[in-house]
């Protein structure tokens, strides 16, 4: 459904001070780059949630109507406040307004989650593969945060890839953050893998991660073995890399599962800000 609750021009400056209906209060905005920024809000005391999973978000729309998009919450359900990474959509409704909110200004969180990538949504393995590319990162930064995946897997190899470095920022500082982290950082340093890869511009690692998987270079760069059917998976990117991911776990004879149906890979698209495919 078309967004029509809000002209894509309408200028930033109104965003309400103070005492939204959900509203929570932003703690932190960082910008990574012309098109990603991340954002701290204060928790709503009666939201739990389970780590991977995702809430609608949104800004009051210039016609008193809340302007709501789901977002991955990016930090684990452990922490006091909740975490989320957005690209900028320059004529999105949302984003548009979003990537201008500053410390003190208010968001609306609406306290449902839901979403296929949580820990209970697969059979037990032996490592866990998240890949992502995008802002598809943000469930797994919050969960590679939640000493759950530790506690239920020996290996955990996080993969990122973007077009360019820029996009690679915010999950090098995750990673280094997370293994710093006085609840997970000792396991985090462990078992967690992170493999970071660009392929519309030289880097380290280079090219899609599904042709990496397919030639085996992911697995050697890393210096472990090429995935099998006792590992479990969990995908989140854009519709063509979530089915390409997909063929590759039913290579190896894994099935798909979901919340009520455990499986051995699960999968999710990625949102992005102003995705209407919830509206
Ligand atoms: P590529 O540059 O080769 O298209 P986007 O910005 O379009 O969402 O893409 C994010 C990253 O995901 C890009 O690095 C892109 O690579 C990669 N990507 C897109 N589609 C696929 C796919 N079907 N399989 C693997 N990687 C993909």
């Amino acid at each position: 459904m078309a967004d029509t609750t809000l002209s894509p021009d309408a200028p930033a400056t109104e965003l309400p001070a103070t005492d939204l209906p959900g509203g929570q209060t932003v703690t932190a905005v960082k910008h990574w780059s012309d098109q990603l920024f991340s954002f701290r809000l204060t928790r709503p005391a009666s939201l739990r949630f389970r780590s991977g999973e995702f809430v609608m978000i949104g800004l009051m729309g210039e016609n008193g109507r809340p302007l709501l998009r789901a977002y991955s919450i990016a930090s684990p359900f452990w922490d006091e406040e909740l975490e989320f990474y957005s690209i900028k959509v320059p004529d999105g409704p949302l984003t548009s307004r979003l990537q201008n909110i500053k410390i003190g200004d208010q968001v609306i969180v609406k306290t449902k989650p839901t979403g296929t990538l949580i820990l209970d949504a697969l059979l037990p393995g032996k490592r866990l593969f998240l890949i992502s590319t995008g802002t598809g990162i943000a469930p797994f930064a919050a969960l590679i945060r939640d000493p759950g995946v530790y506690e239920a897997y020996d290996q955990v190899i996080l993969t990122h890839t973007c077009r360019k470095k820029e996009e690679l920022a915010y999950g090098f500082d995750l990673v280094e953050q997370t293994k710093a982290d006085p609840l997970v950082g000792e396991e985090a340093t462990e078992k967690l893998l992170h493999y970071a890869t660009t392929t519309r511009e030289p880097s380290q690692y280079e090219g899609r991660i599904t042709d990496l998987m397919r030639s085996g270079k992911v697995y050697e760069d890393l210096g472990t073995p090429p995935l099998t059917g006792d590992d479990r998976v969990m995908i989140c990117g854009s519709m063509a890399l979530n089915l390409d991911v997909k063929d590759i776990c039913a290579a190896v004879g894994l099935d798909e599962g979901s919340v009520a149906r455990p499986g051995q890979f699960v999968v999710e698209k990625s949102f992005v800000g102003d995705d209407t495919r919830l509206s």
